[in-house]
């Protein structure tokens, strides 16, 4: 059978078991939009939750929430207004909308780095098809900008605003209460879960491309002149790398990030690092090691707002898909935001190894002629005339104070003098290197790869090998039957096992057991434990493993306290 109906046998499984499912449903549905159903969320919920630990392990990173709704000047300065587009096109025959690079997928190697022009051209000489009517015409692409509008309050007091095509701005919004909240020492970093929202063209491939989707980001502020120290010499796994090609064939090199990083394939070292900490999660939360590969941007296909990016590339039914960009943003979004809002507090200060003293001309003011003069704005035009950058070579002159206002300042209320000036530091916009998770197309991968289909003595069956940390829940109890007590007790144990520090059991009583069995496997949960008659006589039940259907039979008390402390597999 073909790949195709693996991805439809798999896709169909996710719908019934209340994994994956189209939103809206009853109405038709919405290509781009989905639900995860009550297993779906469970699964979820603990990608996300495992993701956040990964982060946050070290203390050097925090976690924060911010709003999706954005007002339109923070994505005019993050540059998302003026340049997150992508190339449309539209059929003349049938006016259906494509994106332009995916219509051109199979004729170029990477139509990612195409213009417009370039794509009109492929389009024409190869005579493409429209997907939807089959005739081959089309408009003259054209950049559209993918962010979802929005207004915040009504009629004329209303204010432009777009949906977060991303949850990077949160943490560059919230840079000042981070550099408080680190004492002032750089590195530090901040993750954002959360949705995040793209008009995409033309969606397809499942929850590959969502116009709402699950992201995780982190932003990770370092000094550009002393980046982190990293040592990933203890890491031994090769990996597999696709340096920018420059023009030359995409190649494939196995390689340890160390290795990558001394040889410069990889040029910035805490980019290096967050590559290292990409693969740690991805396998952590049960993606296969040879489906993974990090391919560099090349030039012109980066985001507007990066200098490098390396894109997580995971291979499942439809091929290679990025599920993570690892960019160094530079100091981009700092400085853009510091310039629109006229804020100066998106900065960090750096101190000299060695005090450097100068020789400056300042112009010290004369309190008793200042004072009478000004009276209660004295004070005000003192730190105006300390904090004057360039002495004016002439005087009377204005000079602007905090408020705006402004003072003439004459030679009888100031002297010209050259001061020794101290300098022990200065402020700086700090960097950012970023990794950017999409959950869903993790999720996807994650689900692709568990999934088995079995047949075992003329029987079929499905199994999703889902890592303990993700399954959609730890455990669940079957009795055998619900008569003579056996449901009974087999609710008291689903309680007691519930009531347990971050342990999820199910408990499931319809059909007969074969079935629940197989249920259980197909939802991935890893461990069932079977209540029957002999645990009505002497306490007893089996627990069963999933991934090979071996029981063993155990007193219930001794099961709960291997469960609470997470160690049923050590009795296989
Ligand atoms: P693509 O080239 O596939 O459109 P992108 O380069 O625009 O992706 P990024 O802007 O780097 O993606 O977004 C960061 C991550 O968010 C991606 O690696 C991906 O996992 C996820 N992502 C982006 N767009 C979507 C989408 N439409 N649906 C689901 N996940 C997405
Ligand atoms: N924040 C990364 C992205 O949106 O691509």
């Amino acid at each position: 059978m073909t790949d195709e109906k693996r991805i439809e046998r798999l896709s169909a499984m996710l719908k019934r078991r209340g994994i994956i499912l189209p939103a809206f449903e009853i109405y038709g549905g919405v290509s781009g939009l989905i639900d995860y159903g009550p297993v779906g969320a469970s699964i979820r919920r603990r990608v996300i939750q495992n993701w956040i630990e990964h982060w946050t392990i070290n203390g050097d990173i925090v976690e924060i929430d911010s709003p999706t709704i954005t007002p339109e000047n923070v994505l005019i300065a993050s540059g998302h207004v003026g340049e997150f587009n992508d190339l449309m096109t539209q059929c003349e025959q049938c006016s259906s909308a494509f994106r332009a690079d995916q219509l051109v997928e199979g004729y170029h190697p990477n139509p990612d780095i195409l213009v417009s022009k370039e794509i009109d051209e492929i389009l024409t000489a190869e005579k493409i098809k429209c997907p939807n009517c089959n005739q081959s015409q089309w408009t003259s692409s054209k950049p559209m900008n993918l962010m979802f509008g929005t207004k915040i309050g009504a009629m004329k007091s209303s204010r432009q605003a777009y949906m977060r095509p991303e949850t990077a701005q949160g943490m560059f919004m919230l840079y000042p209460s981070l550099y408080r909240h680190f004492r002032q020492k750089l590195p530090f970093g901040a993750i954002q879960t959360g949705k995040g929202y793209r008009n995409e063209i033309s969606p397809r491939q499942g929850m590959i491309r969502l116009r709402e989707f699950n992201m995780a980001e982190l932003e990770y502020f370092i000094d550009p002149e002393n980046p982190p120290i990293i040592d990933l010499s203890a890491n031994k796994e090769k990996i597999t790398l696709i340096p920018d090609p420059n023009g030359n064939e995409h190649k494939e090199i196995r390689i340890t990030l160390q290795d990558a990083i001394d040889n410069n394939v990889i040029k910035d070292k805490t980019v290096g690092y967050f590559l290292s900490r990409t693969w740690d999660f991805l396998i952590g939360v049960g993606i296969e090691p040879s489906k993974i590969r990090f391919r560099q941007h090349e030039g012109s296909e980066m985001a507007h707002y990066a200098e490098d990016c390396w894109d997580c590339e995971i291979l499942g039914e439809h091929g290679w898909i990025e599920c993570v960009g690892i960019a160094n943003r530079t100091c981009h979004d700092l400085l853009s935001h510091e310039k629109h809002s006229n804020s100066n507090s998106l900065r960090a200060w750096r101190e000299f190894d060695e005090v450097k003293v100068e020789n400056k001309e300042i112009l010290a003011a004369k309190t008793s002629v200042l004072g009478p003069m000004f009276r209660d704005r004295a004070g005000s035009v003192l730190s105006a005339l300390e904090n004057l950058e360039n002495i004016p070579d002439n005087l009377p002159f204005n000079l602007e104070l905090d408020d705006g206002s402004n003072v003439e300042i004459t030679s009888e209320m100031v002297e010209k003098k050259m001061i020794n000036n101290s300098i022990a530091g200065e402020w700086f916009t700090p960097h950012v290197i970023e990794p950017a998770f999409g959950i869903d197309r993790i999720i996807w991968h994650i689900l692709d790869h568990a999934y088995e289909e079995i047949e075992k003595e003329g029987e079929k069956y499905n199994l999703l090998k889902l890592k303990e940390s993700v399954a959609p829940a730890d455990v669940i109890v079957l009795p055998l039957f619900e008569k003579d007590g056996m449901g009974v007790t087999a609710r008291k144990l689903n309680s007691q096992i519930n009531q347990m520090k971050g342990v999820k059991c199910l408990i499931d009583s319809s059909k007969s057991i074969g079935r629940r069995y197989a249920r259980a496997d197909e939802i991935g949960v890893p461990w069932a434990i079977t209540v029957d008659h002999q645990t009505l006589e002497d306490g007893t039940v089996t627990i069963r493993r999933r991934d090979d259907q071996k029981q063993i039979r155990m007193e219930i008390n001794q099961l709960l306290t291997l469960i609470d402390s997470n160690m049923v597999s050590t009795l296989f």
